[in-house]
């Protein structure tokens, strides 16, 4: 049995393989932030896809600053929904974890229909920044939403720490607010430490999981994995103290990602114009790894496809996804595999792998079409292989004067 395969115990729940899908934000809720039929088709899919551990994109914990205009919410409103979208994928799969990713998307909600607030102030930019108070009630929000992602009927959250929105930009050096919230590591990760803490109190008894995605390193001058305000050079040094961390609050497992995606998208996701970002992926997740006794997750594992990609290894059979997922997990580089797009590409990924059907896998082919919907506020999905999405994305790559006629 390949070790893909293998069961893996997360908190007191146990995945049934070592396959992850990550959490997709496909913008396509309603008006108040409910599922819609198309969410609910591409969670089903998700679900007959069997993947250990499936996680339900960023849903924003309020309307009021939210990245995308349709983004799904998590809160009293939305909560009837998200119970039939859970109750579906468990009729469907009851073996997978489900967990649901909760988010407050900061410094990048969108100001056309939301509000956009920061934790400190952005040069040239006119924005918000939040009050100690209000920085509180965002933590009772993360709770109350926790809460309700137990009520729902999900396997646990993740509460969102990636990826430049407000988890991640509290804990970046940059952040110098002179309140109890910014300047030194222990305030900068004060939210983090008391929000989890809520979050635990409101929903983390029992065998409810609770963990966080985090950007190890984000690629911006002051960004966290840096040493300081200004620096730009990778130290890793904060990001291991954080992994301690969160370990003292309890979290069951942790997902290493990394970069911003609006600002350095290509250390998020490895394309073509920088396939060796596979391998930066692989050191993250091993560095982390090391310091910690919960499972690790790793991510960026869609650019190595079935070997068809520009990693400088004349050999496709030792670069492609099966190789490198099973090495890894035998060397405890990780012990899971995350896919991204790979999960939009083909939500059937993970049983087609695990079943041996590995040339019937759509594999993505990092085209980055996903990331233009996602932009230009659109519903997303893969237009490479779903004929819904490549009609969307011909409609906002049609230029500006074509479209008012
Ligand atoms: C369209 C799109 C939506 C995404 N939505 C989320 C999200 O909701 N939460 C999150 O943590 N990461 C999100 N990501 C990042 C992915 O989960 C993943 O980390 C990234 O695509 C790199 O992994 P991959 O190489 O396997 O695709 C998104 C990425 C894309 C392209
Ligand atoms: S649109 Fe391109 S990058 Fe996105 S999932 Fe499809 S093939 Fe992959």
């Amino acid at each position: 049995m390949s070790l893909l395969d293998s069961a893996i115990k997360i908190g007191g729940k146990t995945a049934p393989n070592r396959i992850v899908n990550q959490p997709m934000e496909c913008n396509d809720a309603d008006e108040v932030g409910n599922p819609t039929e198309l969410t609910f088709n591409r969670y089903r899919k998700l679900a007959e896809g069997g993947a250990g551990m499936i996680f339900v994109e960023a849903l924003t914990i309020t309307r009021e600053s939210r990245a995308r205009k349709n983004q799904l919410g998590i809160d009293e409103k939305t909560a009837p929904a998200l119970e039939r979208l859970l109750k579906e994928m468990k009729r469907i799969n009851a073996k997978s974890l489900i967990l649901l990713q909760i988010t407050h998307s900061g410094q990048l909600s969108g100001a056309d229909f939301s509000r956009r607030v920061s934790v400190y102030p952005l040069s040239g930019q006119q924005t918000h920044i939040l009050s100690g108070e209000e920085i509180d009630q965002i933590g009772d929000d993360f709770g109350r939403a926790a809460s309700i992602a137990r009520q729902v009927g999900a396997d646990g959250i993740d509460f969102k720490q990636c990826h430049g929105y407000l988890g991640g930009e509290m804990l970046r050096p940059v952040n110098t607010r002179e309140d109890r919230f910014g300047g030194s590591f222990e305030n900068r990760t004060r939210f983090f430490c008391e929000t989890m803490a809520k979050i635990k109190k409101s929903a983390g008894s029992g065998d409810f999981l609770v963990g966080a995605r985090f950007s190890v390193y984000e690629g911006i001058p002051g960004g966290f994995g840096t040493r300081g305000p200004a620096e730009v050079v990778e130290d890793l040094s904060e990001p291991l103290a954080f992994v301690r961390l969160m370990e003292k609050t309890g979290v069951d497992y942790i997902n290493v990602s990394a970069g911003i995606p609006a600002i350095t998208p290509e250390i998020v996701r490895p394309t073509k114009n920088y396939p060796e970002g596979v391998y930066r992926h692989f050191g993250w997740a091993q560095a982390m790894k090391k310091q910690a006794r919960v499972p690790i997750i790793g991510s960026g594992y869609t650019y190595l496809r079935d070997g068809k990609n520009d990693l400088k290894e004349p050999d496709p059979g030792k670069k492609n996804f099966l190789y490198w997922a099973e090495k890894n997990l035998k060397e405890g580089i990780c012990d899971l595999v995350g896919v991204g797009r790979q999960s939009l590409a083909d939500p059937l990924f993970a049983r087609k792998i695990l079943e041996g059907k590995s040339g019937k896998v759509n594999y993505c082919t990092a085209c980055g079409s996903c990331s233009v919907l996602l932009r230009n506020q659109a519903q997303v999905g893969c237009p490479i292989y779903f004929e819904h999405y490549r009609k969307l994305l011909k409609k906002v790559q049609k230029p500006k004067a074509d479209r008012r006629t």
